[in-house]
Formats: structure tokens, sequence, C-alpha cells
């Protein structure tokens, strides 16, 4: 991981990043005449970027556009910061120090944000990691403005969607199930909260069918994790449930996936493993909530005992389910957390899943596709921490209309809908085992790209961190 630190004196010997506001502060940057026409010519026109890579002094200088929306300003910050960070390691840099000719606290974070996020790599695999390894190692942000525990939320948050990337990056044979859940306990002893992992016999004894029903064709045995932290002063008396489907590899079941449709299903654990760094990243800020995680996780594989369409399941809530279709399973274990979580009484449940190709195919990996019945108030600041942090939310109807796509005629509901709507039909089949004011994240578009844009990288994005992040940070309880 990168390292974030904060600082009020430019070490000269350094290389910088400054963002500057008009051309006028070039002065104010302490380079030479030469140095500085240099500069100056350079951000002529619409050229916003100006680069200085001599032996004496590495710079790149970064004209501001003027900021107008925060949040808008924000990203074009984070953007910018990762094309710097691929100048960084071009140049085989070690360390920047980050500036700002106006001392702006809010735009130096967001591009210190960017270049953690970008430096990211998962080299885990390759042959000769140390090789490849971006030599950018330590980012400085020269600043009196900026505040240390706003540093110390960014190296969290940073830290928490890297580990994020690096499960969901994580293939099947190093990351099943019992593989997960020990990573989580490892996460709760790292960050001090409490992690219980129930086996395959003890979510035998609690009934829970849908958990059961998908790993049947599986010859590793689920797992179903329950993370809880729980400070002392937490605001909320009621706890915040968060939900990830933990679907380690998803092969379709008996309705396998066709065509190259199975190739990136290592990523059906992408809302765990956003639950999982998301309690890491609470638990290490050491923010005043009480918030419990829950991960269903299994393989859905096939072997002679596997799952089949017809199939009528009852479900941890006692509720019937007639599977049409194999490969919709993330309802079907999802469902069993749902309502197990219910126990609790929670303020607010948030799920998260790579649920639905519906989802995805819908809004693609611009944002993630919700839906729910929290209250406004709720489903509003979810939305703000989405944009602030630019894992947008795009709201999906819930209308009464789509409670039909799913009904039985052999049980009382059954797993899949009609031709349309997708993602809708998949909510309104969790809808069923949760009571409590509840949103669903359908996070199959954003969590797993094919190739890098930007911050992000190809492969796992860590999506849900940096907004569960930022909401906890806000979050005074219902
Ligand atoms: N894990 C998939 C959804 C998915 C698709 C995630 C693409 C990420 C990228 C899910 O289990 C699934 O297969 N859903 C089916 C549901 C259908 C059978 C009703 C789908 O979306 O096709
Ligand atoms: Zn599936
Ligand atoms: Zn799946």
């Amino acid at each position: 991981m990168t390292v974030l630190q904060l600082t009020d004196v430019i070490q000269p010997a350094h290389a910088a990043v400054w963002l500057i506001s008009k051309p006028a502060d070039i002065s104010k940057i302490g380079l030479n005449k030469a140095e500085s026409g240099y500069i100056q010519e350079s951000l002529t026109g619409e050229r916003r970027q100006a680069f200085l890579a001599g032996p004496g002094r590495t710079l790149a200088v970064l004209l501001k556009d003027k900021a107008d929306n925060l949040s808008r300003n924000a990203e074009t910050f984070r953007k910018a910061a990762a094309q710097l960070t691929n100048w960084c390691n071009e140049n085989k840099l070690g360390t920047i120090q980050l500036n700002d000719s106006t001392d702006n606290a809010h735009d130096l974070l967001a591009f210190a944000e960017g270049m953690l996020l970008a430096n990211y790599q998962f080299l885990k695999y390759r042959k000769n990691p140390k090789k490849e390894t971006n030599t950018l190692a330590n980012i400085v942000i020269v600043s009196r403005s900026v505040n240390a525990s706003d540093v110390a939320h960014l190296r969290i948050a940073a830290e928490a969607t890297c580990r994020a990337r690096d499960l969901v990056n994580e293939p099947l044979s190093t990351l099943d199930a019992t593989a997960l859940a020990r990573t989580f306990r490892q996460y709760g002893r790292d960050a001090g909260f409490s992690v219980e992992i129930l086996n395959r016999a003890k979510i035998e004894s609690l009934k829970m069918g849908g958990l059961l029903a998908v790993n049947a064709g599986s010859d590793r045995p689920p797992t179903f994790t329950i993370m809880e932290y729980k400070p002392a002063k937490a605001r909320n008396k009621k706890p915040v449930i968060l939900v990830g489907k933990g679907v380690v590899f998803d092969t379709g079941g008996y309705n396998i996936k066709v065509g190259n449709h199975m190739e990136t299903m290592k990523c059906d654990m992408a809302g765990a493993a956003a639950v999982g760094a998301t309690l890491w990243a609470v638990a290490k800020a050491k923010l005043p909530v009480h918030v419990i995680g829950l991960v269903p996780a299994t393989d859905n594989m096939v072997n002679g005992s596997g799952f089949v369409p017809g199939d009528v399941l009852t479900m941890y809530n006692g509720l019937t389910v007639e599977v049409l279709n194999t490969d919709a399973e993330g309802r079907l274990i999802l469902a069993d957390a749902l309502s197990y979580g219910e126990k609790y009484s929670p303020e607010l449940v948030i799920d998260l899943a790579t649920l639905t190709g519906a989802a995805a195919a819908a809004i693609g990996p611009a944002g993630i596709v919700c839906m729910g019945t929290a209250p406004e108030k709720a489903k509003e600041a979810l939305k703000a921490s989405g944009t602030r942090v630019h894992e947008r939310l795009a709201e999906f109807p819930f209308w009464d209309e789509y409670d039909e796509l799913i009904k039985s005629d052999v049980a009382e509901i059954k797993n899949i809908g009609s031709a349309y709507a997708g993602a809708i039909t998949a909510g309104k089949f969790l809808s069923h085992f949760v009571k409590s004011p509840w949103m669903h994240f359908d996070i199959a578009g954003p969590a797993f790209l094919a190739s890098k844009d930007a911050y992000r990288p190809k492969g796992g994005t860590g999506v849900g961190v940096r907004l569960l992040f930022d909401f906890f940070k806000n979050y005074t309880g219902a």
C-alpha cells in the first residue's frame, strides 16, 4: 500500500505536483526564471498540465478548472491524479509531494485519493513482482489547511478499497468460502471487531435452505460469517446491518453459464468483499457506529448432488421458493442472510451484491443500481455519499406490479421473473426476507472492470467501500 503523509514543509529534493488556480500562481512554486518561463509557456491555450523532469527538479503543474461543484470537482482531481500517477511511475519517482497554490484542502485530498487508488497493483501471481512494482511508494501532502484526521480517514478508506480489490481478484483456488471467512477473521483481529464463523453443521441446524441449496453441488462447505463492530459510544441504538453476496465462484450451476459469461465469475463475492472491507475501515477509524456485517458464502458448482430447476426450498424464514434457474443463486443465499439479520432489529439494512446481468446491462460500470424500502432520509444520505465518492446510486422503481412477476404456482415465490426488469425482480425477491428499513445495491456493473478506467483498475474495483465509509462517517443514527 502506498504511504500517505501530511507535512507543512516542502522538501526541495523530492518531486512535486502543484495544483494552481491561475497561471500567475506559478510564481509561488519557487522556480528559477527559465523553469517558470517554460511552465508558463506550457500552460498556454487549452493546455492545463505542464511537466518538468530535470536532474534538479521534477515537477508537474496542473491548472485547475473553475470550481463550481464540489463532487464533480473532486472527481476531476481523482482522474487527473490517476494520470499523474502514471507519470510518476514512468519517471521512476519514489516520493511525490502534493501542493496547492491556495492550500485548498478539498482539492488536495481528492488528488491524493486518486493517486492512492490509481497506484494499486495485483502482482501476487506474477513471476517477478518486484520488477513490476510501481516505483511510487510515498505521497506527501504539503499543507497547513488539510487536517490529520481527514488524512487518516483517506488512508483507511483507500486501504480498505484495495483490500476489497485483492479479495475480488483472488481466484476460487485460493479463495473459497472457508478462506474468505478466515480472511474476515483476520480483518477483525487487525482492526478490532468480533468475527463468528458458522460452519456447515451450524448452517444446517439453522435450516438456511437457500445457502444450503446453492452449496449442494459443491465439494467445499459453505460459511456464514457474522462480523460485529460495537463501540461504547455508538450513536445508533440499533445496529446498521451490511449483507454481502459471497458467491466465491458462480458457474451458474446446472443452468451453466455459456460462452464467456463464466470467465469473470470469481468476482461474484465483490459484495462480501465490500462488506468485510467496510467493517475493517469503520473499526480502524473507530467511527462511533454499531455495524454488523453478514456474509453467506459458497461457490455455485455442479456435482451429482447439485440443486436443479423445479426444486422447492424452504428458506431460513420458512418461506418456500421454487427454483427455476440455478444461476439466480445470489438472491437465495442473500435471502437467508437478510432474514437472519432481522433478529438484531436493525435500524437499517444494506445489501451489496453482484446480483444481476440486468443491472450491469442497464447502467454499466458507471454506477450502482439501488432500490429498497429505507426511509427517504436514509436514501438521500446514501445517495449523497455515492455522489461525493463518485460511486453513484441510480434508484430503480420498486412498484407493486413487479411483485406479480415472481409469484409461483408451486411455492410462495420463484427465483426468477420474466423477460424484463431483471434487476428489479431480483430486488423484489429479496424484499420478502427483510421487514426492517432496507436498501439493495446491485453492483454487478461496477464491481469488476474489463479494462482500467482512470483510478479504477482492470478487475476488482472495491466498489461500495468508499461509499459506505463516507456514509458511516456522517451517520448520526435514525
Ligand atoms: N452473478 C450473476 C450476475 C452477474 C452477471 C454479476 C454479470 C456480474 C456480472 C448472477 O448470479 C446471475 O447469474 N444472474 C442471472 C439471473 C437470471 C438467471 C435471472 C443473470 O443476471 O443472468
Ligand atoms: Zn448466477
Ligand atoms: Zn452470481
